[in-house]
């Protein structure tokens, strides 16, 4: 077997065959072995270098992706757009010239353009993993998203899900879209018109603006977040109030009991609670929210462990 994945760079979910996502989860499964151990260390990535370069905020999967990398052994350096000299009027290119000066083996890039990363991988020598370019793709949180499914329902194919919410701003919703299709899942999106991408039909999906019938056909509803600060405006340009939002679009306990069978809940975070989806489903038996968090390092030290393969590891001049 070809224990190898056939691309160089994760940018999009489209880099990768569906042979590849098979192997990533199976890598993934060795590593949440490992993450279960009470040494939960292997040397793995001993050796390489990875920077984190993040121009857009974020929490968990900053943190994630950096834990992935110290599970793996690897060296880690951080950068963040407040703290760099992006903020002087440096181009993107030189930034990670300079990084790549200190002779970095991988580079995981969050930046607010659509394209950032595929630019990236055009100019420099490193392995680029997108962990986000701003609306357009978050590969690696589409892999954990359909790893958790795959953990919950033991299956992707076939398995229907619904996508809800903001799916015009949203990276997580077109990487999801892309990694169920190619895994042989069923997608509804689910959302107010005014946050519906034109193309959505053509990425091979049904959309409904009703949000019980998609409930009561999925198996998997992933509530998207409001993308509150890519709205424009006030932040709530696209829509009325984030009060009428949560009324017909919301998921609280009414609604999920009202469905009548018990469907799986997922949400990539960070939750606006009370909009999106109430505490009570968020914190409740059918979420997997909390496994996808935890499946996001196993998945994140699958992906490094895979790309890293490819790494050039003889002595440089
Ligand atoms: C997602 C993101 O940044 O796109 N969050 C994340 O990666 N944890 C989703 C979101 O911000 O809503």
């Amino acid at each position: 077997m070809n224990e190898a994945l056939s691309a160089r760079h994760l940018l999009g979910i489209d880099d990768l065959t569906a042979e590849d996502v098979e192997l990533v989860f199976r890598t993934a499964d060795g590593f949440k072995e490992v993450l279960a151990r009470p040494i939960k260390k292997v040397p793995s990535l001993r050796d390489i270098t990875v920077a984190n370069i993040f121009f857009e905020n974020s929490t968990r999967t900053r943190i994630s992706f950096e834990l992935a990398e110290k599970r793996l052994s690897a060296d880690v350096v951080n950068f963040s757009s407040s703290s760099s000299s992006t903020k002087k009027g440096e181009t993107l290119v030189d930034t990670v010239n300079n990084i790549l000066a200190m002779k970095v083996d991988m580079v995981v890039m969050r930046h607010a353009d659509p394209g950032a990363g595929v630019f990236l991988s055009r100019h420099v020598d490193a392995r680029i993993v997108n962990a986000g370019d701003g609306t357009h793709e978050h590969p690696t949180q589409a892999l954990l998203d359909a790893y958790s499914i795959r953990e919950k329902l033991g299956r992707i194919k076939g398995v229907k899900v619904a996508i809800v919410g903001d799916i015009l701003h949203s990276r997580v919703a077109l990487s999801n879209i892309l990694c169920l299709r190619k895994l042989g899942a069923e997608v509804v999106l689910c959302g107010p018109t005014t946050l519906m991408p034109r193309y959505a039909k053509e990425l091979g999906v049904e959309v409904t603006h009703d949000l019980n019938e998609a409930l009561r056909w999925c198996d998997v509803a992933n509530m998207l977040r409001i993308q509150l600060e890519r709205q424009g405006g006030d932040g709530i340009a696209n829509f009325p109030s984030l009060r009428e939002y949560a009324m017909l679009f919301g998921l609280d306990r009414k609604r999920y009991e009202a469905i009548g069978k018990p469907i799986v809940i997922m949400h990539p975070g960070p939750i606006n609670r009370g909009v999106e989806i109430t505490s009570e489903v968020a914190d409740g038996t059918a979420s997997i929210i909390l496994d996808q968090v935890q499946n996001g390092v196993a998945v994140r030290m699958a992906v490094l462990f895979l790309l890293a393969g490819g790494v050039d590891r003889t002595p440089k001049a």
